[in-house]
């Protein structure tokens, strides 16, 4: 059976992009791959942060791949930390990865940007964690050799360097590793947010995937919108509300509000279709969700169980690596 994997911070609520782009995808996937999904906390650590908010984020995580429907016999699912491997792998990746490689990475690109832009020191908050993050997560990749990587389209990028340094590995020191391929859905690449620019934790613009019902449909209401009068024709293709709609409606449902849009409908009315379709498809896991926090034991349970499965596979791979380039 093929192998998939995918990682997500604890760094805030999971939100509708991190459901579209990477849980929805990789639980499709599950259900005929050998399937591994972590909640990636050494990452968590690359950004200042209280053991307690790591704690509670971590659960979160955890509670929302089982609410959504992760079936914990089925899938592996287990803490990134749990894995002392993927640290190990991490620095020898580290040694075969040019500095450049690291420069041109996107999260440490957009930092430094932002420094420049507000007169900072190029470099100030920024620690080597995020600077060599892509090395961390190409272990990740590599030490379980997936075939596929279910991800949103921003994460590409990382795809590529973890199957850079697979060649590295390959090439210098004939270590036989898989090379996975990014697993992406193209219709939903990046899912904006509700101001538009791309729904992220970092830009504080998301819609968590399991507030309250007012509260979803409040957040819902915030999506901004331009200014045309409720009788004019509306194009479904920039429209936020519409791409949010595919995700969660019916071909038949899609087809109406593609029908309203050339007709004219008003935004308001727009988007309390949206609220429908979307609370339809969360309520349930929002109970579900709700009762995972509840049992963090069980939580607990499900991660050693994980984190035993996964180093079946990481111990002995690492010890072959470790061997190859002459540490033992
Ligand atoms: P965030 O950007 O909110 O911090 P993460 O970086 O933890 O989210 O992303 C976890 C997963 O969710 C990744 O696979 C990422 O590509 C996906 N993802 C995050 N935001 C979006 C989005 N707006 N559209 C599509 N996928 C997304
Ligand atoms: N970098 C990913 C993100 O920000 C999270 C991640 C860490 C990941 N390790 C991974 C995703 C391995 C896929 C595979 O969303």
């Amino acid at each position: 059976m093929k192998r998939s994997l995918t990682g997500i911070k604890p760094t805030g609520d999971i939100h509708l992009g991190n459901y579209i782009g990477a849980i929805k995808p990789a639980l499709k996937l599950a259900a005929n791959h050998e399937s591994y999904y972590f909640v990636a906390n050494g990452h968590g650590l690359t950004k200042p942060h209280q053991k307690e908010e790591l704690h509670a984020l971590t659960k979160g995580v955890v509670a929302s791949w089982l609410a959504l429907g992760l079936d914990p016999n089925q899938t592996t699912l287990y803490r990134q930390s749990d894995i002392p491997e993927v640290f190990e792998l991490s620095w020898i990746l580290a040694t075969l990865s040019p500095k450049g490689l690291m420069n041109r990475a996107h999260a440490y690109k957009a930092m430094v940007d932002e420094n420049e832009a507000n007169s900072r020191e190029l470099d100030a908050g920024i620690n080597m964690g995020l600077f060599t993050y892509p090395i961390l997560m190409a272990a990740d990749i590599l030490l379980v050799e997936p075939d596929v990587v279910p991800v949103g389209k921003d994460q590409m990028q990382h795809i590529e360097i973890a199957r850079d340094l697979g060649l590295a590995l390959r090439n210098q020191h004939k270590v036989t590793v898989k090379l996975p391929e990014p697993y992406i859905m193209e219709d939903v690449a990046v899912l904006p947010g509700l101001d538009g620019r791309k729904m992220s934790k970092s830009y504080g613009n998301t819609i968590p995937l399991f507030v309250e019902k007012n509260e979803l449909k409040k957040r819902i209401y915030k999506i901004k919108t331009d200014s045309l009068p409720p009788s004019a024709p509306k194009d479904p293709a920039t429209s936020t509300i519409y791409m949010l709609y595919k995700q969660f409606a019916t071909t038949e449902e899609v087809k109406g509000l593609e029908g309203a849009f050339q007709e004219g409908i008003g935004w308001g009315d727009a988007k309390g279709e949206l609220f429908r379709v979307a609370n339809r498809e969360l309520e349930e896991p929002r109970e579900l969700y709700k009762e995972w926090l509840a049992n963090p034991e069980k939580m607990e349970r499900v991660l050693e169980d994980g984190a035993d499965r996964v180093r079946q596979v990481s111990v002995p791979f690492l010890q072959t690596i470790k061997k190859e380039l002459g540490l033992t």
